[in-house]
């Protein structure tokens, strides 16, 4: 695990968000994590589909990519506001650098993190997400995982899934959040590598 959040004075920890690829486990570890903190959880896609009244895959396949990441821009700005919430992000979310800036502005950014052939392993057999309904989805994977690591490495703390349970995984994020807001509240400082 790395741990690497510089607690600038202006830093405010409001929300706990979860980033990082389809099949890293945001969902279930969120969910996980608001239940301990008495938090709300809200996935941005689910937000999404309820508002478009249809399905992810859906909305790639009548509106494009584009529009659903302009649904995305929108919901982040809508994030701004909110207090104790514990936010899973859809996979390519934070891979446009003013969304995760926008996130990091009120939250401790967590990013859940496997191999491209654990994600493969995950997501094989699952239709929902369009952008895996190719001929070669882990050479899909590679490609997308590539573009995005250098927006999923500006997370404040970064957590390998592969070798632990969800319900662990839960547990470390619970505790660099907790770190996380007592050095926001300025009673410590966190170390800037966390092994
Ligand atoms: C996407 C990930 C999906 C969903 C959409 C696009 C991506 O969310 O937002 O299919 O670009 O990686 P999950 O990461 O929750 O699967």
């Amino acid at each position: 695990m790395r741990y690497s959040i510089l607690m600038e004075p202006a830093r405010h920890i409001r929300n706990l968000t979860l980033i990082g690829f389809m099949g890293t486990g945001k969902s279930t570890v969120g969910r996980l994590a608001a239940d301990h903190l008495h938090f709300t959880f809200l996935d941005t896609d689910d937000v999404i589909r309820g508002r478009a009244q249809a399905e992810i895959a859906e909305i790639f396949k009548q509106h494009g990519e584009p529009a659903f990441r302009e649904m995305e821009r929108k919901m982040v700005e809508e994030l701004t506001r909110r207090t104790k919430t514990v936010i899973s992000t859809g996979g390519g979310l934070p891979a446009i650098q003013s969304n995760l800036d926008s996130l990091k502005s009120h939250s401790l950014v967590v990013c859940l993190w496997a191999s491209p052939e654990k994600i493969w392993q995950r997501v094989r057999g699952q239709t929902h997400r369009p952008l895996l309904n190719e001929p070669d989805p882990l050479a899909k994977i590679n490609e997308l995982l590539a573009a995005r690591a250098p927006f999923y490495r500006q997370a404040d703390v970064l957590i390998n899934t592969e070798f632990r349970s969800l319900r662990e995984v839960s547990q470390q994020v619970l505790h660099q959040f907790q770190v996380a807001q007592r050095a926001a509240q300025g009673s410590m400082h966190p170390p800037a590598q966390f092994p």
